[in-house]
C-alpha cells in the first residue's frame, strides 16, 4: 500500500485487492455513507458495500459519462442525500471514472456547505488525473463551467481494478501518464517508452500521481505552475472538439505537435522518442481529415491567447517544461506536423 498527501488533509491510497479496508478516514460521528456510482463501476460499488460492514451504505446510481456532470444530476443527488438524512458527519463516496468523481466532489463540496468526500476512481484516467488535484464541477454551456476547488479527503485506488480495464481505457489513461512523465518524471517516461501499454501500473500510477500532486501542492489555484499540466492539451482540445476525438487520442496528437514546436523553438531533442512512445502505446500521432480552419477557429477561442500568440506548454527537455507564447505561423507548422493542413 502506498500513500501520498495532497496538502495537509487529502490522502491518496494505492494498493491491490484489500484497499477498501482503508476507504473511510477514521473519524467520530459518521453514521452513513452515500455512494454515487457510475454504471460501469456497479460491481466495484457492490464490493464496497459488502466490504464496509460498520456504517450504513446507500447507493445513488448516476447516469453514465458526462451526462452525470449536470446541475440536474447534482440536484437529484442533493435531494436523495437529504431524503437519506445524510448529515455533516457523513461521507459522500464517488465511484467511477472522472465524470463520477467530478460530480461527486461537486455535490460533496456544496451539500450542507461541504461534507467529506472520498473517491474510488475505476478508470486509469480517473486514477492518474481526474481524481487528483481538487477540481470538481459540472458542465453547463461549456465543459466544467460550474464548479469549485475542493480536495476529497481520500482517494482509494485498487490497481487490480485498473489492470482489468479494456485496452482502450488503459490507453486513455496512459496518454495522461506519459504526459506526466514528459513534464515531470524522466524515469516514468523511460518506463512507458520501453514497456508500452503493458507498463506496470504499480510504477505508472504512483509516479504519474506524484507528478500531479507535486504541481498541485505548489499551485493549487492555477496561477502559474499548474499550467504545465496542460502539455499537449492546447492543440489537443481543439482536435478533440473538431474531430469528436476521445480525450486520450486528442492529447496524444497534441503532444506530438507540441513536441515538434518544442524542437523548433526550445531545442527539445526528444521529440522523436516522444512520438515513438505514443505510437507504441497504440495512440495516434496524426490527425488527418480535420479542417485546419475549424481547428484554428477553436484555437482562436483559447483563453490563453494574447497578441504575441497562443500560450502553450513546450519542453526544453524531458521533465523541463516552459510556458511561452507561440506565434500563429509556428502554430500552422505544428498543425502540419500532425497532418492538419
Ligand atoms: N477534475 C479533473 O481535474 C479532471 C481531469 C481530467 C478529466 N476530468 C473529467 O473526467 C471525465 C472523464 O473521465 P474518464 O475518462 O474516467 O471517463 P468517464 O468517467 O466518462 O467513464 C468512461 C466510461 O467508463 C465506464 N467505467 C468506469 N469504470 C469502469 C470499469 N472499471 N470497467 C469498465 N468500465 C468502466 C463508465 O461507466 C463510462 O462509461 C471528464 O468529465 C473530464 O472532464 C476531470
Ligand atoms: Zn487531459
Amino acid at each position: 500500500m502506498e500513500r501520498f498527501l495532497v496538502g495537509d488533509t487529502s490522502e491518496i491510497v494505492i494498493g491491490r485487492g484489500d484497499v477498501f479496508n482503508d476507504l473511510l478516514p477514521a473519524r467520530a460521528g459518521r453514521e452513513k455513507i452515500a455512494l454515487l456510482s457510475q454504471p460501469g463501476a456497479a460491481q466495484v460499488t457492490d464490493r464496497i458495500v459488502s466490504e464496509i460492514g460498520r456504517v450504513a451504505c446507500h447507493v445513488i446510481p448516476l447516469p453514465d459519462r458526462d451526462s452525470a456532470k449536470t446541475l440536474a444530476t447534482a440536484e437529484m443527488a442533493y435531494r436523495t442525500l437529504a431524503d437519506l438524512g445524510i448529515g455533516r458527519h457523513d461521507t459522500v463516496v464517488g465511484v467511477g471514472g472522472g465524470a463520477a468523481t467530478d460530480l461527486a466532489g461537486f455535490v460533496a463540496a456544496t451539500y450542507l456547505r461541504g461534507v467529506e468526500a472520498v473517491y474510488v476512481p475505476t478508470t486509469l484516467l480517473g486514477a492518474v488525473d481526474a481524481s487528483i488535484g481538487g477540481k470538481t464541477g459540472v458542465n453547463l454551456a461549456g465543459k466544467n463551467l460550474v464548479g469549485v476547488f475542493s480536495h476529497p479527503r481520500r482517494v482509494v485506488i485498487d490497481l487490480d481494478i485498473l489492470d482489468a480495464l479494456p485496452d482502450q481505457f488503459r490507453r486513455e489513461g496512459m496518454a495522461e501518464a506519459l504526459k506526466a512523465g514528459l513534464i515531470g518524471d524522466r524515469d516514468l517516461f523511460a518506463h512507458i517508452e520501453s514497456t508500452g501499454l503493458r507498463s506496470s501500473l504499480d510504477v505508472v500510477v504512483p509516479r504519474a500521481i506524484s507528478v500531479k500532486v507535486g504541481v498541485v501542492n505548489e499551485d493549487f489555484r492555477e496561477a502559474g505552475k499548474r499550467a504545465i499540466l496542460n502539455y499537449g492539451h492546447t492543440i489537443g482540445h481543439a482536435v478533440e472538439l473538431a474531430g469528436d476525438w476521445s480525450h486520450g487520442n486528442a492529447i496524444s496528437v497534441g503532444m506530438v505537435a507540441a513536441g515538434f514546436l518544442g524542437e523548433r523553438l526550445e531545442g527539445f531533442d526528444a521529440a522523436l522518442r516522444q512520438r515513438q512512445a505514443i505510437q507504441r502505446l497504440g495512440l495516434p500521432v496524426r490527425a488527418e481529415n480535420l479542417d485546419i480552419r475549424v481547428v484554428q477557429g477553436l484555437l482562436a477561442r483559447d483563453k490563453k491567447r494574447d497578441q504575441s500568440g497562443l500560450r502553450m506548454v513546450l519542453l526544453r527537455g524531458i521533465s523541463d517544461p516552459v510556458v511561452r507564447p507561440v506565434p500563429p505561423d509556428e502554430i500552422v507548422g505544428g498543425l502540419a506536423s500532425i497532418g492538419i493542413t
